[in-house]
Protein backbone atom coordinates (compact mmCIF):
# COMPACT_ATOMS: atom_id res chain seq x y z
CA UNK A 1 0.00 0.00 0.00
CA UNK A 2 0.99 3.19 -0.63
CA UNK A 3 1.32 5.97 2.31
CA UNK A 4 -1.94 6.76 4.24
CA UNK A 5 -2.92 8.96 7.35
CA UNK A 6 -2.44 7.44 10.27
CA UNK A 7 -5.84 6.81 11.72
CA UNK A 8 -6.38 7.50 15.26
CA UNK A 9 -10.78 6.64 15.79
CA UNK A 10 -12.16 8.77 18.65
CA UNK A 11 -15.82 7.90 20.04
CA UNK A 12 -18.04 8.54 23.01
CA UNK A 13 -20.07 5.74 24.24
CA UNK A 14 -22.25 4.02 27.13
CA UNK A 15 -20.89 1.63 29.45
CA UNK A 16 -22.70 -1.22 27.32
CA UNK A 17 -21.00 0.55 24.22
CA UNK A 18 -23.74 2.19 22.74
CA UNK A 19 -22.90 5.32 20.67
CA UNK A 20 -25.98 6.67 19.78
CA UNK A 21 -26.61 9.59 22.47
CA UNK A 22 -29.41 11.04 20.96
CA UNK A 23 -31.33 8.76 22.53
CA UNK A 24 -30.11 9.30 25.69
CA UNK A 25 -32.00 12.47 26.48
CA UNK A 26 -31.20 16.30 26.78
CA UNK A 27 -31.29 16.40 30.59
CA UNK A 28 -28.08 18.59 31.89
CA UNK A 29 -26.11 16.12 33.04
CA UNK A 30 -26.31 14.25 30.26
CA UNK A 31 -25.46 17.56 28.15
CA UNK A 32 -22.66 18.26 30.40
CA UNK A 33 -21.36 14.71 29.63
CA UNK A 34 -21.84 14.99 25.88
CA UNK A 35 -19.29 18.17 26.31
CA UNK A 36 -16.56 15.75 26.62
CA UNK A 37 -16.09 14.45 22.93
CA UNK A 38 -15.21 18.18 21.58
CA UNK A 39 -12.57 18.97 24.51
CA UNK A 40 -11.36 15.20 23.55
CA UNK A 41 -10.96 16.15 20.02
CA UNK A 42 -9.84 19.12 20.31
CA UNK A 43 -6.53 17.85 22.47
CA UNK A 44 -5.15 16.00 19.48
CA UNK A 45 -4.56 18.98 17.71
CA UNK A 46 -5.22 17.07 14.14
CA UNK A 47 -6.74 18.98 11.13
CA UNK A 48 -8.55 16.30 9.83
CA UNK A 49 -11.72 14.20 10.55
CA UNK A 50 -13.92 11.80 8.56
CA UNK A 51 -17.35 10.59 9.26
CA UNK A 52 -19.79 8.60 6.95
CA UNK A 53 -22.53 9.28 5.29
CA UNK A 54 -25.15 9.41 8.11
CA UNK A 55 -23.51 11.03 11.00
CA UNK A 56 -22.61 13.70 8.53
CA UNK A 57 -25.80 13.83 7.43
CA UNK A 58 -27.48 13.68 10.91
CA UNK A 59 -25.14 15.98 12.87
CA UNK A 60 -23.73 18.10 10.67
CA UNK A 61 -25.41 19.05 7.16
CA UNK A 62 -29.05 18.09 9.24
CA UNK A 63 -30.60 16.44 6.62
CA UNK A 64 -30.00 18.15 3.80
CA UNK A 65 -30.71 16.97 0.29
CA UNK A 66 -28.49 16.85 -2.61
CA UNK A 67 -28.03 19.77 -4.77
CA UNK A 68 -27.90 19.31 -8.72
CA UNK A 69 -27.13 21.84 -11.43
CA UNK A 70 -29.51 22.44 -13.83
CA UNK A 71 -27.86 22.86 -17.41
CA UNK A 72 -24.15 21.73 -16.67
CA UNK A 73 -21.71 19.95 -19.10
CA UNK A 74 -20.37 16.46 -18.83
CA UNK A 75 -17.99 16.40 -16.03
CA UNK A 76 -14.87 14.50 -15.49
CA UNK A 77 -13.98 11.66 -12.95
CA UNK A 78 -10.83 13.79 -12.56
CA UNK A 79 -10.42 14.77 -8.72
CA UNK A 80 -11.56 18.03 -7.64
CA UNK A 81 -8.95 19.95 -5.37
CA UNK A 82 -10.84 23.31 -4.33
CA UNK A 83 -8.33 24.96 -1.57
CA UNK A 84 -5.05 23.97 -1.94
CA UNK A 85 -4.25 26.12 0.99
CA UNK A 86 -6.74 24.43 2.97
CA UNK A 87 -5.00 23.49 6.61
CA UNK A 88 -7.95 21.88 7.87
CA UNK A 89 -10.56 19.32 6.59
CA UNK A 90 -14.22 17.98 6.99
CA UNK A 91 -14.22 14.73 5.14
CA UNK A 92 -17.20 12.57 4.10
CA UNK A 93 -17.81 8.75 2.79
CA UNK A 94 -20.58 9.57 0.28
CA UNK A 95 -20.76 6.88 -2.73
CA UNK A 96 -23.33 7.61 -3.88
CA UNK A 97 -23.74 11.50 -3.14
CA UNK A 98 -26.50 11.30 -1.06
CA UNK A 99 -25.08 14.49 0.80
CA UNK A 100 -26.28 17.89 0.65
CA UNK A 101 -23.51 20.84 0.28
CA UNK A 102 -24.16 24.71 0.31
CA UNK A 103 -20.99 25.71 1.47
CA UNK A 104 -16.91 24.21 1.50
CA UNK A 105 -16.68 24.74 5.15
CA UNK A 106 -18.34 22.67 8.08
CA UNK A 107 -16.92 24.18 11.18
CA UNK A 108 -14.35 26.10 9.36
CA UNK A 109 -12.74 23.04 8.03
CA UNK A 110 -12.52 22.70 4.22
CA UNK A 111 -14.77 20.04 3.20
CA UNK A 112 -13.66 16.78 1.07
CA UNK A 113 -16.47 14.42 -0.13
CA UNK A 114 -15.17 10.56 -1.11
CA UNK A 115 -17.76 9.59 -4.26
CA UNK A 116 -17.81 6.86 -6.75
CA UNK A 117 -17.69 7.47 -10.39
CA UNK A 118 -21.26 6.64 -10.90
CA UNK A 119 -22.34 9.80 -9.12
CA UNK A 120 -24.32 12.44 -11.47
CA UNK A 121 -22.71 14.85 -13.16
CA UNK A 122 -25.09 17.62 -12.28
CA UNK A 123 -23.86 16.83 -8.38
CA UNK A 124 -20.17 17.70 -9.60
CA UNK A 125 -21.03 20.15 -11.33
CA UNK A 126 -22.82 21.93 -8.07
CA UNK A 127 -19.70 20.82 -5.87
CA UNK A 128 -17.19 22.21 -8.19
CA UNK A 129 -19.41 25.56 -8.30
CA UNK A 130 -19.27 26.22 -4.45
CA UNK A 131 -15.46 24.85 -4.12
CA UNK A 132 -16.25 21.81 -2.47
CA UNK A 133 -13.28 19.21 -2.99
CA UNK A 134 -14.02 15.69 -4.28
CA UNK A 135 -12.15 12.68 -4.68
CA UNK A 136 -12.80 9.60 -6.43
CA UNK A 137 -12.04 5.72 -4.86
CA UNK A 138 -13.52 3.47 -6.77
CA UNK A 139 -15.93 3.00 -9.78
CA UNK A 140 -19.27 1.70 -7.73
CA UNK A 141 -18.36 1.10 -4.25
CA UNK A 142 -15.44 2.81 -2.01
CA UNK A 143 -12.09 1.35 -1.43
CA UNK A 144 -11.48 3.21 1.61
CA UNK A 145 -7.30 2.08 0.71
CA UNK A 146 -7.70 4.68 -2.10
CA UNK A 147 -9.72 7.18 -0.15
CA UNK A 148 -6.90 7.30 2.44
CA UNK A 149 -4.03 7.22 -0.04
CA UNK A 150 -5.42 10.45 -1.92
CA UNK A 151 -6.16 12.04 0.96
CA UNK A 152 -2.31 11.54 1.73
CA UNK A 153 -1.15 12.46 -1.81
CA UNK A 154 -3.42 14.66 -2.54
CA UNK A 155 -3.90 17.04 0.36
CA UNK A 156 -0.84 16.05 2.50
CA UNK A 157 -3.04 14.73 5.31
CA UNK A 158 -0.54 12.98 7.48
CA UNK A 159 -2.86 11.71 10.41
CA UNK A 160 -6.65 11.90 10.17
CA UNK A 161 -9.59 11.67 12.83
CA UNK A 162 -11.95 8.81 12.13
CA UNK A 163 -15.27 9.81 14.55
CA UNK A 164 -18.44 7.17 13.75
CA UNK A 165 -20.49 6.24 13.25
CA UNK A 166 -20.39 2.58 13.98
CA UNK A 167 -20.78 1.43 10.09
CA UNK A 168 -17.84 3.56 8.88
CA UNK A 169 -15.70 2.48 11.80
CA UNK A 170 -16.38 -0.73 11.42
CA UNK A 171 -15.46 -0.50 7.45
CA UNK A 172 -11.76 1.10 8.64
CA UNK A 173 -11.08 -1.70 11.13
CA UNK A 174 -12.23 -4.51 8.66
CA UNK A 175 -9.92 -3.19 6.19
CA UNK A 176 -6.95 -2.93 9.16
CA UNK A 177 -6.95 0.57 8.79
CA UNK A 178 -7.48 1.74 12.39
CA UNK A 179 -4.16 2.53 14.31
CA UNK A 180 -5.01 3.99 17.71
CA UNK A 181 -8.75 3.77 18.92
CA UNK A 182 -9.80 6.06 22.12
CA UNK A 183 -12.72 5.36 23.66
CA UNK A 184 -14.70 8.04 26.27
CA UNK A 185 -17.06 5.40 28.61
CA UNK A 186 -19.89 7.84 29.85
CA UNK A 187 -21.31 6.56 33.14
CA UNK A 188 -24.30 6.04 31.69
CA UNK A 189 -25.94 2.70 30.99
CA UNK A 190 -27.71 2.66 26.99
CA UNK A 191 -29.10 -0.90 27.32
CA UNK A 192 -30.84 -0.63 24.30
CA UNK A 193 -30.72 -3.92 21.87
CA UNK A 194 -31.22 -2.18 18.41
CA UNK A 195 -28.91 0.69 18.48
CA UNK A 196 -25.40 0.53 17.08
CA UNK A 197 -22.17 0.04 18.96
CA UNK A 198 -18.53 1.02 17.94
CA UNK A 199 -18.37 -1.19 14.87
CA UNK A 200 -20.86 -2.35 13.34
CA UNK A 201 -19.33 -4.50 10.24
CA UNK A 202 -22.10 -6.78 8.08
CA UNK A 203 -21.47 -10.16 8.57
CA UNK A 204 -21.33 -10.30 4.78
CA UNK A 205 -18.39 -8.17 4.71
CA UNK A 206 -16.52 -9.31 7.98
CA UNK A 207 -12.66 -10.55 7.48
CA UNK A 208 -11.81 -13.19 10.49
CA UNK A 209 -12.66 -13.03 13.78
CA UNK A 210 -11.73 -9.58 16.25
CA UNK A 211 -9.02 -7.70 16.39
CA UNK A 212 -6.74 -7.43 19.19
CA UNK A 213 -6.06 -4.35 21.19
CA UNK A 214 -3.50 -3.16 23.14
CA UNK A 215 -4.18 -0.84 26.25
CA UNK A 216 -1.41 2.36 26.28
CA UNK A 217 -3.17 4.44 28.90
CA UNK A 218 -6.58 4.65 31.30
CA UNK A 219 -7.59 7.77 32.72
CA UNK A 220 -10.35 8.59 34.64
CA UNK A 221 -11.11 12.45 33.01
CA UNK A 222 -14.05 14.76 34.92
CA UNK A 223 -17.39 13.75 35.15
CA UNK A 224 -17.10 10.16 36.25
CA UNK A 225 -15.80 9.78 32.49
CA UNK A 226 -12.94 7.23 31.34
CA UNK A 227 -11.05 7.70 28.55
CA UNK A 228 -9.28 4.74 27.37
CA UNK A 229 -6.62 4.63 24.79
CA UNK A 230 -5.24 1.22 22.68
CA UNK A 231 -2.83 1.04 19.90
CA UNK A 232 -4.04 -1.61 17.05
CA UNK A 233 -1.92 -3.62 14.93
CA UNK A 234 2.29 -3.89 15.35
N1 LIG B 1 -21.01 8.45 20.22
C1 LIG B 1 -20.17 8.88 19.32
O1 LIG B 1 -18.99 9.14 19.61
C2 LIG B 1 -20.63 9.08 17.91
C3 LIG B 1 -19.72 9.56 16.94
C4 LIG B 1 -20.17 9.69 15.63
C5 LIG B 1 -21.47 9.36 15.29
N2 LIG B 1 -22.33 8.94 16.25
C6 LIG B 1 -23.72 8.59 15.89
O2 LIG B 1 -23.70 7.48 15.02
C7 LIG B 1 -24.89 7.49 14.24
C8 LIG B 1 -24.58 7.08 12.82
O3 LIG B 1 -23.90 5.85 12.80
P1 LIG B 1 -24.12 4.79 11.65
O4 LIG B 1 -23.29 3.62 11.99
O5 LIG B 1 -25.58 4.60 11.47
O6 LIG B 1 -23.62 5.54 10.34
P2 LIG B 1 -22.19 6.05 9.81
O7 LIG B 1 -21.14 5.08 10.13
O8 LIG B 1 -22.02 7.49 10.20
O9 LIG B 1 -22.47 6.07 8.26
C9 LIG B 1 -22.81 4.88 7.62
C10 LIG B 1 -22.84 5.13 6.16
O10 LIG B 1 -21.53 5.45 5.71
C11 LIG B 1 -21.35 4.88 4.45
N3 LIG B 1 -20.30 3.85 4.56
C12 LIG B 1 -19.92 3.13 5.62
N4 LIG B 1 -18.95 2.26 5.28
C13 LIG B 1 -18.72 2.47 3.98
C14 LIG B 1 -17.84 1.87 3.05
N5 LIG B 1 -16.99 0.91 3.39
N6 LIG B 1 -17.91 2.30 1.78
C15 LIG B 1 -18.76 3.26 1.42
N7 LIG B 1 -19.62 3.86 2.25
C16 LIG B 1 -19.59 3.46 3.52
C17 LIG B 1 -22.67 4.25 4.02
O11 LIG B 1 -23.38 5.28 3.37
P3 LIG B 1 -24.50 5.00 2.24
O12 LIG B 1 -25.67 4.46 3.00
O13 LIG B 1 -24.73 6.30 1.63
O14 LIG B 1 -23.89 3.99 1.30
C18 LIG B 1 -23.28 3.92 5.36
O15 LIG B 1 -24.68 3.80 5.34
C19 LIG B 1 -25.45 8.90 14.33
O16 LIG B 1 -26.64 8.85 15.06
C20 LIG B 1 -24.40 9.67 15.09
O17 LIG B 1 -24.93 10.66 15.92
C21 LIG B 1 -21.93 8.78 17.53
Amino acid sequence: MKKRPYIICLMMTSVDGKILSAKWGNSPRIKSLLINFEKAHDTFKVGAWIVGRTTMEKDFTKGLKPILKKGHGEKSRLDFIADAKAKSFAIAIDAHAKLGWKKPLMHGDHVITILTEKVPDAYLAHLKDIGVSYIFAGKKEIDLRIALEKLYSLFGIRKLMLEGGGHINGSFLNEGLIDEYHQLILPIADGSIETSTVFEIQPKVKKGGATLLKLKQVKKIANDVVWLKYKIGN
